[in-house]
Formats: structure tokens, C-alpha cells, sequence
């Protein structure tokens, strides 16, 4: 049963990761389902886990039974499994490359991360993401120096896969943090890891399963392309395909809660998701986001909330 915890681990996500909703959980956690705290669901499922800040926040508040946790980038999940499988070997191989990167000065340390990008790049043809392997460990690992030594995060690939995100030159970057990996693969072990398309998720739900949808934001205008975690990207066409995934799930009677950029903010005609999601449960909060693609402009604008169950807040 899915009953309040009181003194877990804390972990917290490992990488900088696009979309992150840390800043949004307050929000959520008004919006739960009275079914999670009467301890009447027993599974949670997140198809597009991205950093995965809301699933390590209710992982730790709430004991699932089961969790399950999606997403299309490859890389992303080889890091979730190998933090799940082999936490030491990772930890251990973080640690030496986090203090070969500091021990550089800032020239040095530039050569030394395009020297990691090079080799990560170049092992990408002919990798097995399907089946865990030698190369794994190593792998993540690069993943997550990359990800806290890049340019402002970003997980940015090219046509053919390739991680193309320049130089971050950051004074002091947390490259990882040991015991918030020792937690993150304690949280993991009730937990399956999919990689691919978020349909894939349709079998781990039921009637006892809260779902959190989270998928890559509406672009707030056609030039933006702020979807391109992976090389497939995110069109409207994938919005209405999730539109009938949700209505399904609630047909079977999960509960479900999903966000996304409302795009009312730049254009107050365009209900494409009142008009996709009518019937159900729609809010605004107001949420802190970069609006384009090199993080200059920041600002304040409504992220929506969707139900298909009525929130304690209305
Ligand atoms: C907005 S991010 C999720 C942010 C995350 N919830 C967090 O708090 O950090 C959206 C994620 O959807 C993934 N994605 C894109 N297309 C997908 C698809 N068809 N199926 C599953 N995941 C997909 C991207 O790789 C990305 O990680």
C-alpha cells in the first residue's frame, strides 16, 4: 500500500535536465489523489522521467509497491539502470574524473571535457543500449561529467545522436554528489526502467496506479526548439497521440495528473490543450521557465495542470 513514509534517504536528481519540476512540487502535492494518502494506490508510473524530480519526491514520501519509470533518450536511461545495477563501480569511476577535471586549470579542463565528448561521441555508433554490457559503467559516468561540466546543462544532440553541447567553463561544478547516487539506487529497487516511447508504459498500469505525465513542452512559438532531447523531437501530432494514451489510462481507471506549458500564454486564442483534455481537470499555476533556447530571458509563465480527478484546490 502505497502509505506515508516518514525517514527515507534523500535523493534528488543527478542530472541538470531541461524541464525540471522541482520548482512545480509544491503544486503538485496539493493536486495528489485523495486515493494516494488513503493508501488505495499501489503503483506509480512515469513515462517521461526526464530528471525525474517528481518520482524521487513521491518515491520517497509515499511506499509503492511499484514503480515505473520511461523515456525515449537512451543515454538517460543507461544512466538510471547502471545507477541501479552497479552504484559503487559508477560512484568509483565518477570520482576519478571529477578529480583529474579539478585538479586542471580552466585551459586544461576546457581539452580534457572535449577530449570526454570525443571519445562518448565516437563509441556512440554500434553501442548496445538494449543489453547491459562492459562499456556501461563508463558510459554514465560520462554522462553525468558531461551533463555538470556542458554548457548549461542541456542534453542537446544532433540528427545522428550525437551529444553536441559545447564547453560549460564552470567554476566549481558539482559533477555528482556520492551518497545522493547511494540514494537515487536505493529508490530505484522497487522500480522497472523502460526505454522508448511512452505507450510502452500501458502494462504496469491499472486501477491502483497513479500515472505523472510530464512530456517535452508545446514549443511557446515555432522557432523555439526547446523539444529536442532527442533526435525524434515532440509534434502536436505526439501531444494528441498522448491525449488518447491519457483517456484510455482513465478508462482503465488509473489516476492521472500531467503538465505542460500552457500555450495561452503567448496567444490567449490557443486552447489546444483545454480543447484536447475538455472534460477533465484544468488548472494554472504560475511557473518560472526559461523562454528560449541560450537561457536569457527567464520569466514568469502559467504551467497547466491536468486531472482526471477533481484537486483538493478547487
Ligand atoms: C519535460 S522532460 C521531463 C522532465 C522531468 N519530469 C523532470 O522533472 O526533470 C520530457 C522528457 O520526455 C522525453 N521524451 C521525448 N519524447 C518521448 C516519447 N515519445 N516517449 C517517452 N519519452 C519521451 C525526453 O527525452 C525528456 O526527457
Amino acid at each position: 500500500m502505497a502509505k506515508q513514509k516518514k525517514s527515507d534517504p534523500y535523493a534528488k536528481p543527478f542530472l541538470k535536465w531541461a524541464g525540471g519540476k522541482t520548482q512545480l512540487l509544491d503544486e503538485f502535492s496539493k493536486r495528489l489523489p485523495a486515493e494516494l494518502a488513503k493508501g488505495k494506490i499501489t503503483k506509480y508510473v512515469e513515462p517521461f522521467i526526464g530528471g525525474g524530480a517528481v518520482f524521487f519526491y513521491l518515491n520517497q514520501i509515499f511506499s509503492f509497491e511499484h514503480c515505473c519509470i520511461c523515456d525515449a533518450n537512451e543515454e538517460l536511461i543507461l544512466s538510471y539502470r547502471v545507477i541501479k545495477k552497479s552504484a559503487k563501480k559508477l560512484i568509483d569511476r565518477l570520482g576519478i574524473l571529477k578529480s583529474e577535471y579539478l585538479a586542471k586549470d580552466d585551459e586544461e579542463r576546457e581539452l580534457y571535457y572535449y577530449e570526454i565528448r570525443d571519445s562518448f561521441v565516437k563509441k556512440l555508433p554500434g553501442f548496445t543500449f538494449q543489453k547491459y554490457g562492459p562499456g556501461w559503467v563508463e558510459r554514465a559516468a560520462e554522462v553525468i561529467f558531461l551533463n555538470h561540466t556542458c554548457y548549461n546543462g542541456l542534453f542537446r544532440v544532433n540528427r545522428k545522436g550525437e551529444f553536441n553541447v559545447p564547453f560549460g567553463g564552470y567554476e566549481n561544478p558539482d559533477i555528482f554528489n556520492k551518497d545522493n547516487l547511494g540514494n537515487v539506487a536505493t529508490l530505484l529497487k522497487n522500480t522497472q526502467i523502460i526505454q522508448g516511447d511512452f505507450t510502452r508504459c500501458r502494462n504496469y498500469i491499472d486501477d491502483q496506479t497513479f500515472v505523472y505525465f510530464d512530456p517535452p513542452y508545446r514549443p511557446l512559438n515555432h522557432t523555439s526548439s526547446f523539444t529536442s532531447y532527442s533526435k525524434n523531437g515532440f509534434s502536436d501530432r505526439d501531444q494528441k497521440r498522448l491525449a488518447d494514451f491519457f483517456k484510455e489510462l482513465d478508462a482503465k481507471g488509473a489516476k492521472i495528473m500531467l503538465s505542460n506549458s500552457d500555450p495561452r500564454n503567448q496567444d490567449f486564442l490557443d486552447t489546444f490543450f483545454d480543447d484536447l483534455f475538455s472534460g477533465y481537470t484544468i488548472e494554472r499555476v504560475p511557473a518560472r521557465r526559461i523562454i528560449n533556447a541560450n537561457g536569457a530571458r527567464r520569466g514568469n509563465i502559467d504551467e497547466l495542470i491536468i486531472t482526471n480527478y477533481p484537486t483538493g484546490t478547487r
